[in-house]
């Protein structure tokens, strides 16, 4: 079904496009991507896009090589509320409430702590789903949009799923976490998937 790609509350985000999403094993998922250099709209719309796909899909995060771009930015909202819902013309669309979306750029992970195991899945690696070790307690460095620099302590699904994006940006995806048993067997499932559907 066709759904309208509208986001009722008024977020940053709402008024992007919608991109396409790579799916594994798409060969820019594999590259290690380039630092951000130049702070301008382009950069912002390109983030506005990236929630904008990532609230549509939906999903908790994403990294810009999952839609081809190869540079060091990802976009996450790990607690957000979706209800599809039929507006006045009978046409159904989507309304995100509670939104919280953050926005790095050029991220690096520093004070790794603890250990978490936490079921994860990925935009790019659609229908599977794993539990993965992971620090329990990061502390990231990044920039916002603007270039302006931050620092975020996170622990648990935040820090989880930071990790997760920040791996995207070196060329990693989930399953290369695994156990090299399950890694293959987890590949070979998803494979045999993606060929049937196409
Ligand atoms: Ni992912």
């Amino acid at each position: 079904m066709e759904n309208q790609t509208i986001i009722a509350e008024d977020v940053f985000g709402k008024n992007g496009q919608l991109l396409d999403i790579l799916t594994y094993p798409n060969p820019i998922l594999k590259k290690v991507a380039t630092p951000v250099e130049e702070f301008n709209e382009d950069l912002k719309t390109l983030c506005e896009n990236l929630l904008h796909t990532m609230y549509m899909a939906p999903g908790i995060g994403l990294a810009a090589p999952q839609v081809g771009v190869s540079k060091r930015i990802f976009v996450m909202d790990i607690d957000f509320d979706r209800e599809e819902v039929t507006n006045s013309e009978g046409k159904s669309e989507y309304r995100i409430t509670n939104t919280n979306p953050l926005i790095f750029i050029n991220p690096v992970i520093k004070n790794k702590n603890g250990e978490i195991l936490f079921e994860e899945g990925c935009l790019s690696v659609p229908g599977i789903y794993e539990q993965v070790k992971r620090a329990n307690e990061i502390t990231v460095e990044y920039q916002d949009f603007e270039g302006n620099q931050k620092v975020l302590e996170a622990n648990e699904t935040l820090a989880v799923c930071i990790q997760h994006e920040n791996d995207h940006l070196d060329g990693i995806v989930f399953l290369e976490r695994l156990s090299l048993l399950k890694k293959n067997l987890l590949t070979k499932k998803y494979l045999k998937k993606k060929k049937k559907n196409g």
